[in-house]
């Protein structure tokens, strides 16, 4: 049975594994061995502060006490915007993974559903994400929209 629970600071290197394996697969052509490790390595130094002080939270789904999922969450400071013309805040969700052999069973419907209703709990009424290729069906599926968002390294 998959049970799922809140995430704890225990759970760092769970986070940082997650995150390097999402990119892996995501498909973008910066994702070099690397650089992922680069990115691991800085991103655990910015994630242990705010995952013990609860600014970074989330889910894990465990099957037998092993955990075979995550999401991550935040509510950051932004001005408020015709999506949330009282609100001076957006959810965000990060680090969405399911562990391969655990796909296509609902888990990461499952992980969403979570996080709309933990931040909706919060005051939070509008939330954005960075789809990847493999996540873009299942965000659609669940409503989610796609954006004007543009981007360029500088
Ligand atoms: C993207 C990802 C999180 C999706 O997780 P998942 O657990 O496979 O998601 P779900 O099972 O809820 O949904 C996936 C598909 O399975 C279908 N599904 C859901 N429950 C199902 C069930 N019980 N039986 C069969 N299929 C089911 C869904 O309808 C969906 O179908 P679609 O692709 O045709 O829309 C997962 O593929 C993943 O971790 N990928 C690598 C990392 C990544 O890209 N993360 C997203 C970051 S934005």
């Amino acid at each position: 049975m998959l049970i799922e629970r809140s995430l704890t600071p225990a759970d760092l290197d769970l986070i940082c594994r997650h995150r390097k394996e999402m990119f892996r697969a995501s498909g973008r052509p910066d994702r070099s061995e690397q650089t992922l490790n680069t990115m691991t390595t800085s991103f655990l130094a910015w994630l242990e502060p705010r995952l013990a002080g609860g600014s970074y939270f989330g889910f894990v789904i465990e099957e037998d006490f092993i955990p075979i999922a995550g999401i991550g969450l935040m509510i950051i400071d932004w001005p408020p915007h015709p999506s949330h013309p009282t609100q001076d805040k957006r959810g965000y969700i990060l680090n969405v993974f399911v562990e391969a052999t655990y796909r296509n069973r609902g888990v990461g419907t499952r992980l969403i559903a979570l996080a709309e209703t933990e931040l909706k709990k919060r005051g939070v009424s509008f939330a954005v994400l960075h789809a990847t290729a493999m996540g873009q069906r299942l965000y659609n599926a669940l409503g989610w929209k796609a954006t004007a968002e543009m981007a360029k390294s500088l």
